[in-house]
């Protein structure tokens, strides 16, 4: 795996360990030791680290709950300064971008998702983790990261709104990153460049932040024949075609979510273990889809 990643790539997102509930197990722990390791063995290899991520609803530490009422509001607020402020500090000068907030726009709407967060906190949480990060380190890019812009429109909407409150309250975010969670057969690569080009054109930088393909076909039968591995190949070198049509330095970089097949969130995280959606098969050999994604990179490198 560590080979793999030394020589084919130049940047590194922390799929796990830079999360809020892994460094922060208990009230009274913290826990960087994982993060450590990574971020170190990264830098030794002269790694770009991109950190993900200081918020998500999903990486809740499970001891905050019980501090759910409005008079906690204090309380809980300087849980996450102290978060924000203590990571981002402590990778300064290692870690020189941040996903701020992941997946804060509710699905098919533009409002803000439900969680404890906004609750406890209000609806100006984001503009102040971007505050704590800024105080932390000056010159770090503040990016943020959401799924689902690439086919839905009610999605992009609602990070153009959230977009515009922080400009109104004067808060700059440098980047958008759109995960990518895409598929061999959707959606189609007109929608992909409308929602790139809709940011970019904006002047964002545009990180494709968790790509993977994996194969949902409508009849269900997810067996990687041959010539689904070929079209996957085209679409892996389809997206990054697309990819270069953002300007130069606007490309923050394409990350894909996991190395391997093998290593792969589809299989364990959400147990579909016949999806075989990334560049490496299983013995960490180059797919087809390696060789595609090169192919489109070329384009990128050409313009
Ligand atoms: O490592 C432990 C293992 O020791 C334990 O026995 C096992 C039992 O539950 O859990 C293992 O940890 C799991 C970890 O993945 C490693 O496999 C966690 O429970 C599980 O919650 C964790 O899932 C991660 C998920 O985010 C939730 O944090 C996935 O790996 C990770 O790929 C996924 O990544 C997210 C991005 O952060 C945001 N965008 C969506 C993306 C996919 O869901």
């Amino acid at each position: 795996y560590a080979a793999v990643v030394a020589k084919e790539f130049n940047s590194v997102t922390i799929e796990n360990h830079l999360k809020m509930n892994a460094i922060r197990p208990c009230d009274t722990c913290w826990n960087y030791t994982l993060a450590d390791s990574v971020v170190n063995w990264c830098l030794r290899n002269k790694k770009r680290v991109h950190g993900h991520t200081l918020l998500w609803h999903e990486s809740f530490p499970k001891w905050l709950k019980k501090y759910n009422s409005k008079q906690d509001s204090a309380f809980v607020e300087n849980v996450l300064k102290e978060h924000v402020m203590k990571t981002v500090k402590r990778y300064k000068g290692k870690i020189a971008s941040w996903d701020v907030a992941n997946e804060v726009i509710a699905d098919k709407s533009t409002e803000l998702r439900q969680s404890f967060w906004l609750t406890i906190l209000g609806p100006n949480f984001l503009s102040r983790i971007i505050q704590y990060a800024k105080e932390a380190d000056p010159d770090v890019k503040i990016f943020y990261n959401d799924y689902g812009q690439e086919y839905d429109y009610v999605k992009i909407e609602g990070i153009d709104k959230l977009l515009a409150t922080l400009k109104f309250q004067n808060i700059k975010i440098d980047g958008i990153g759109f995960q990518m969670h895409t598929c061999i057969q959707s959606p189609s690569l007109d929608s992909i460049k409308n929602a790139i080009m809709h940011f970019a054109k904006q002047g964002y930088l545009i990180h494709i932040s968790e790509l993977d393909v994996p194969n949902y076909p409508k009849d269900g039968n997810k067996t990687m024949t041959d010539s689904m591995l070929r079209l996957q190949s085209e679409r892996y070198k389809n997206i990054a075609a697309i990819y270069a049509l953002v300007p130069q330095k606007q490309r923050f970089g394409i990350t894909t979510w996991n190395l391997s097949d093998k290593d792969s969130w589809i299989r364990t995280y959400m147990k579909d273990e016949l999806q075989k959606p990334l560049l490496f098969d299983e013995q960490y050999k180059r797919k087809p889809a390696y060789y595609g994604f090169r192919e489109g990179l070329k384009i990128s490198l050409k313009k």
